[in-house]
């Protein structure tokens, strides 16, 4: 059994999500706030990850680094096993996580002025990302429905035919936790490839899924495998966002040589040492540990949908199909972001996202990370109780 229920000392540990309150919220003093933010995890990485970063430390040579065949082996053994899904080691292109994949993937396939097509709400750097690129982001925006997200695909068709070079899927998405059913992957990739649009899928959620949901690669739907480019990465899966790893995974060959050439013009390298050892023992020896956390997971999102749903009034929330987020939809209290994200902040000290960062799509909504230990949770729920009462 791995531990799930320590609560460790983060502050000062150069996080993100707890060391950049004060600066992130615009508050001069974030010590009593608890950060329930940004997509990390507060619990310990799996052991057999610590061992091998240890064993490897214990080599004193740092040399430059180079993915080996076993460690490629190690992902696609995983896709094949929690996925179903058959890749070839030689599609993989590594990265330094899946922001900065995107950003490549944008830059390769299009030119300044061109149009990228993305669903909102959505993950902010889908919109940042291509727009710092100099590109065009058109929107289409998902229908809510019960705490399900809906494509309305007449309004996708028709931007898909508005000139669209790139459409980049969430899948899971977030926020919203939606995991996308076979028939809506398949309408997506045979749509983008009627209309000559590239599908770049961000698929890093594909494994906080909860049974019996199940996710769906769009690999394993599409009929042209070389008009789809996804992106995986262990980081969410086991908690290693500060270590910094994805794939690229392309089956096409010329797509591939230009991200490969794409990556030389930006002096790219292989992954650090650190790495490419975190990724091949999170994928040859993660597993026991997912499960449990998914157990774990699931049931925090549980308790925190019965707890705000029930003790705060205008508060409405659906366990997800997967992903370690809950998106919270507060439109009923009538309270604008503003006021609800200065309630939270200064009455109940917690900091969630404010679901503007999502897109205007988001308006109305909070997006709270539920993946820590029970006590926490507990914390973090009363919080919100206590501002909201
Ligand atoms: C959909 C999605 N893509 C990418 C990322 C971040 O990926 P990376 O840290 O590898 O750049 C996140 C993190 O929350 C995410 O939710």
């Amino acid at each position: 059994m791995s531990d799930f229920t320590t609560v460790y000392q983060r502050r000062n540990t150069n996080s993100v999500k707890w060391d950049s309150v004060e600066e992130i919220y615009s508050i001069t003093d974030a010590s009593q706030v608890l950060p329930m933010w940004i997509a990390d995890m507060d619990f310990a990485i799996p052991s057999p990850i610590t061992e091998a970063l240890q064993r490897r430390l214990e080599h004193p040579v740092f040399g430059y680094s180079k993915a080996s065949e076993e460690t490629k082996t190690a992902f696609t053994n995983w896709m094949q096993k929690k996925h179903q899904l058959k890749i070839e080691n030689k599609w993989i292109l590594f990265q330094q996580g899946v922001v900065p994949s995107i950003s490549a993937v944008v830059e390769a396939f299009t030119e300044v002025g061109d149009k990228v097509l993305i669903h909102t709400p959505v993950y902010p750097p889908f919109t940042i990302v291509p727009e710092k690129l100099g590109r065009v982001v058109e929107t289409c925006r998902l229908t809510e429905q019960d705490g399900s997200l809906e494509i309305d695909f007449s309004a996708f068709e028709a931007k898909l035919k508005s000139g669209v070079k790139v459409f980049i899927l969430c899948s899971p998405h977030n926020p919203g936790g939606q995991v996308w059913s076979k028939e809506d992957l398949t309408k997506i990739a045979a749509l983008c490839q009627s209309n000559n649009v590239l599908v770049l899928s961000d698929e890093i959620h594909s494994d906080i899924v909860f049974k019996p949901n199940k996710h769906i690669p769009i690999l394993s739907v599409a009929e042209n495998l070389n008009n789809i480019i996804t992106i995986f990465a262990p980081t969410k899966t086991f908690n290693l966002a500060g270590i910094q790893a994805a794939t690229i995974i392309v089956p096409d060959e010329q797509k591939r040589k230009v991200l490969e050439d794409h990556a030389l013009a930006h002096g790219q390298m292989e992954l650090s040492i650190f790495s490419l050892t975190a990724f091949q023992a999170a994928y040859e020896h993660g597993e026991a540990w997912l499960e449990e956390l998914l157990e774990i997971v699931s049931s925090n999102m549980d308790y925190v949908v019965d707890q705000l749903t029930s003790k705060v009034d205008g508060i409405k929330a659906f366990k997800p199909d997967g992903t370690y987020l809950l998106w919270i939809d507060y439109r009923d209290t009538g309270l604008s972001e503003k006021d609800m994200m200065d309630l939270l902040l200064t009455k109940g000290k917690l900091a969630l996202e404010p679901g503007t960062k999502y897109g205007e799509a988001g308006n109305g909504f909070l997006r709270m990370n539920v993946a820590c230990p029970r006590m926490t949770i507990e914390d973090g729920v009363a919080r919100f109780i206590k501002a909201l009462t």
